[in-house]
């Protein structure tokens, strides 16, 4: 499964917020509605935003050639890509290695080519780290393992076979998956629209819960694990991922589960120290007020829709990476893997 191509200098999304019920392609060949693409949730997920916004940069060069003055005109671009969306590292880092190139290359038209280039190289570079990092993640997991995840960290996320899905996906080919609960992730439903729908596809068990019972279950006993992804991580540890998963870290310590994230290195932010310095998006009401576009509250209601949360270090048990599963101390764990 995967949700982003690139075909004849043009960028194909599949369209995430459609899904499960159409399977609509949407094709792009302006960088500018790419970006607000990315705003919207066509396209959604870390890694997946990184690989769409490299794709984004090469139409915007393709767009400028023969612009006067085409190193400026990619700045401003970048810019525009950069606005998208705020938390998930992988935009700026994808940006930063697209805007790198280019520098390497004359920042010139005669670059496009490269350009190109380089944007699939960090998209086939994020599918083989989410191989790896699945077959890491996948020895942490027991046999007949019960996991929980939370929000989407699947092949539609990145650029194929996912981060905690990729865990997922590995030990499940090993033979120790009895059942995937997925949290369906209020409040635009990520997880039952685009992790159930995964899951059900690839055949592998998966029941759906909604977000407020994922504490009775642990309860019960029916939790081994809780694996899910990340957006941004910090030097220590703390990272920000879809609101909810600091929830589910609470209750998975009190419960005694193991908690699990799982990460490409392009979602870690070595230049933040901890997890208070990461910006955290906040979105319109009307998700909130609105359920797939049905009203569900009062229209006068004051909201608050932060997309994501912080988890501190304290509540993981390890760090699933394409380097190794990483156990504490993280900050210092993550700075030999990584600094
Ligand atoms: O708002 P979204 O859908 O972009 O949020 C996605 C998540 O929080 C994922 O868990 C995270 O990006 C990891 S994806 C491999």
């Amino acid at each position: 499964m995967d949700a982003i191509r690139w075909e004849g200098n043009t960028l194909y999304l599949l369209d995430q917020t459609r899904l499960p019920v159409q399977e609509d392609w949407i094709a792009y060949t302006d960088f500018r509605s790419v970006a607000r693409a990315i705003t919207d949730m066509v396209v959604r997920g870390a890694p997946a935003i990184g690989i769409t916004a490299a794709y984004a940069y090469c139409l915007a060069a393709l767009e400028f050639r023969n612009a006067p003055d085409f190193a400026a005109a990619m700045e401003q671009a970048e810019q525009v890509l950069a606005a998208s969306r705020p938390t998930a590292v992988n935009l700026f880092w994808a940006l930063r290695r697209m805007a790198d190139c280019l520098k390497a290359n004359g920042s010139t038209p005669e670059a496009i080519d490269v350009l190109i280039q380089e944007a699939q190289a960090i998209h086939e570079e994020d599918v083989e780290m989410n191989r790896t990092l699945g077959d890491f993640g996948a020895a942490v997991v027991p046999a007949h393992a019960r996991i929980l995840t939370h929000c989407n960290a699947g092949s539609l996320a990145t650029g194929g076979y996912g981060t905690a899905l990729g865990v997922v996906r590995s030990a499940f080919n090993q033979g120790k998956v009895d059942m995937v609960y997925a949290d369906e992730t209020r409040p635009l439903l990520q997880g039952a629209r685009l992790t159930a729908y995964e899951l059900v596809h690839d055949n592998i068990p998966c029941t759906l819960i909604t977000d407020n019972m994922a504490g009775f279950l642990m309860a019960q006993g029916k939790v081994d694990l809780v694996i899910l992804g990340c957006d941004r991580m910090a030097a220590n540890g703390d990272f920000a991922n879809k609101i909810g998963t600091y929830s589910v870290a609470v209750n998975a310590r009190y419960h005694g589960i193991p908690f699990y994230t799982a990460l490409p290195s392009s979602t870690i932010d070595l230049s933040i120290e901890d997890g208070s310095g990461i910006p955290i998006e906040e979105r319109p009401g009307v998700e909130v007020t609105h359920l797939a576009g049905v009203q569900t509250a009062p229209e006068q209601v004051r909201t608050w829709n932060p997309a994501f949360d912080v988890t501190p270090h304290q509540l993981l048990t390890g760090i699933i990476t394409e380097r190794g599963v990483i156990y504490p101390p993280f900050k210092e764990n993550l700075a030999k893997l990584f600094g």
